[in-house]
């Protein structure tokens, strides 16, 4: 999933040739999934129309700080703040200039001074106005209070003349600000491992002992990280939870607590993060039929073996892994809580006890204690799985930095 997925663009179109390009780069954002206003100086009116972009982007077009035939008010104030990143493209050296200057003389200025979020800005000009001094100075000013420098291409440029200052192209801008968004996000580059559903224990070939867990609260907590991105490994037992949009996940699909201890153990090694939140089966029966077995008899008992407990063995080879565990409970929750995050040697536990109405595994919600290994205790309300999964990650990351 795009980092770009949900987000709100104001795109500031000004007036020079390079402003054509720009239907391609509303197309684009859009396909991230981004809602995008855009606002247009009136000369970029020359190069591009409105009513190209306004179809793109599926959103009237602004222009005037009042609409001519209805009077209504553009509040740029609002159009700023409504935003989640602002991107000029093109900068012309005029709009450059102002903005270095904090002149407002039109909508897209005035937006422009009215943005606390970040603003991506790709000059295009001719290689000499680009080089000058002046320009080069607006440029570092803008740099020096916040502002994103998407460099201009070198090539050949509207004058006919070679040199630096074509516009970057906009799959450029896309990747460039992507880039530049994955790097603050706060797992960048951390590689997560997460186990999720229930295992399942086979008895003959057509039963198994398995428990209730949907996966869906393993599979949150991968989407989350994802979204702040993580490198994510999800290694999941058998549930018809779906991962469609969030193509960079590695998705490990194992039947058996056995064949989870050998996945989870295969990746744990280069791991930043584990996050244990499948329930895996305590035992498994001791033989596993090769046919079916027949009901011939009254009863029929079972001898079953105890699993390994994954956790616990990561526990005993942690290194620099940060190791989080879950805790089901329905009595004694914290107290029994704490005894499993100090026997795993964990990092961090989240319980859920089965006493919470909403919580637990057929619901869509799920209510949280974090407990940790300096004595750290969070309480949450009720929460939906996918706020419940922001907020674990929240505490990894709170706890990981200091
Ligand atoms: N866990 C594990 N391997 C097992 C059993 C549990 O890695 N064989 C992990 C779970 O994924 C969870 C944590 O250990 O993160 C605690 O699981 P839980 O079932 O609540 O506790 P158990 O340690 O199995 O203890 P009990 O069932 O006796 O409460």
């Amino acid at each position: 999933m795009s980092v770009l997925e949900g987000k709100k663009i104001v795109l500031i179109i000004t007036g020079g040739i390079a402003a054509y390009k720009t239907a391609s780069l509303v197309r684009l954002f859009m396909k991230r999934g981004c809602e995008v206003q855009v606002i247009m100086t009136p000369k970029a009116h020359n190069f591009i129309t409105p009513l190209t972009l306004s179809t793109l982007s599926k959103k009237p077009v602004y222009t005037q700080f009042f609409e001519g035939n209805t009077g209504e008010w553009n509040n740029h104030v609002d159009l700023a703040l409504h935003a989640d990143y602002l991107v000029v493209a093109p900068a012309t050296s005029n709009t450059l200039s102002k903005m270095a200057s904090a002149e407002a003389d039109n909508l897209a200025l005035a937006t422009y001074l009215s943005a606390k979020n970040t603003v991506f800005f790709a000059p295009a000009m001719d290689l000499d106005m680009y080089k000058n001094p002046y320009n080069q100075e607006n440029i570092k000013k803008l740099q020096q209070k916040g502002d994103i420098l998407i460099p201009p291409n070198k090539g050949e440029l509207a004058s006919g003349l070679e040199g630096e200052g074509r516009m970057a192209e906009p799959e450029e801008i896309l990747d460039f600000i992507e880039n530049y968004i994955r790097k603050e996000l706060i797992f960048y580059k951390k590689k997560l491992l997460i186990t999720a559903g229930p295992t399942y224990e086979p008895i003959d070939p057509v039963r198994f002992i398995g428990n209730h867990s949907s996966g869906k609260m393993g599979f949150e907590i991968a989407k989350a990280a994802e979204k702040l991105g993580a490198e994510v490994t999800l290694v999941s037992g058998p549930t018809c939870q779906k991962l469609s949009h969030y193509s960079s996940i590695k998705r490990i699909d194992v039947m058996s607590s056995e064949e989870m201890y050998q996945k989870v153990t295969e990746h744990y090694q280069s791991t930043d993060i584990v996050i244990m939140a499948a329930a895996v089966a305590d035992y498994r029966p001791e033989t596993v039929s090769k046919t079916k077995i027949k009901k011939n008899e009254e009863s029929f008992s079972l001898p079953l073996l105890k699993n390994k407990d994954i956790l616990l063995e990561l526990g005993k080879t942690k290194s620099n892994q940060f190791l989080v565990g879950f805790a089901l409970e329905t009595n004694n929750e914290e107290e029994n809580a704490l005894t499993k995050l100090n026997k795993k040697n964990l990092n961090m536990i989240v319980l859920n006890s089965l006493q919470d109405k909403g919580a637990g595994f057929s619901y869509d919600t799920n209510k949280i204690t974090i407990l940790d290994n300096k004595g750290g205790i969070e309480y949450f309300d009720l929460q939906t799985k996918e706020k419940v999964a922001e907020n674990i990650l929240k505490s990894i990351h709170e706890r990981i930095k200091t």
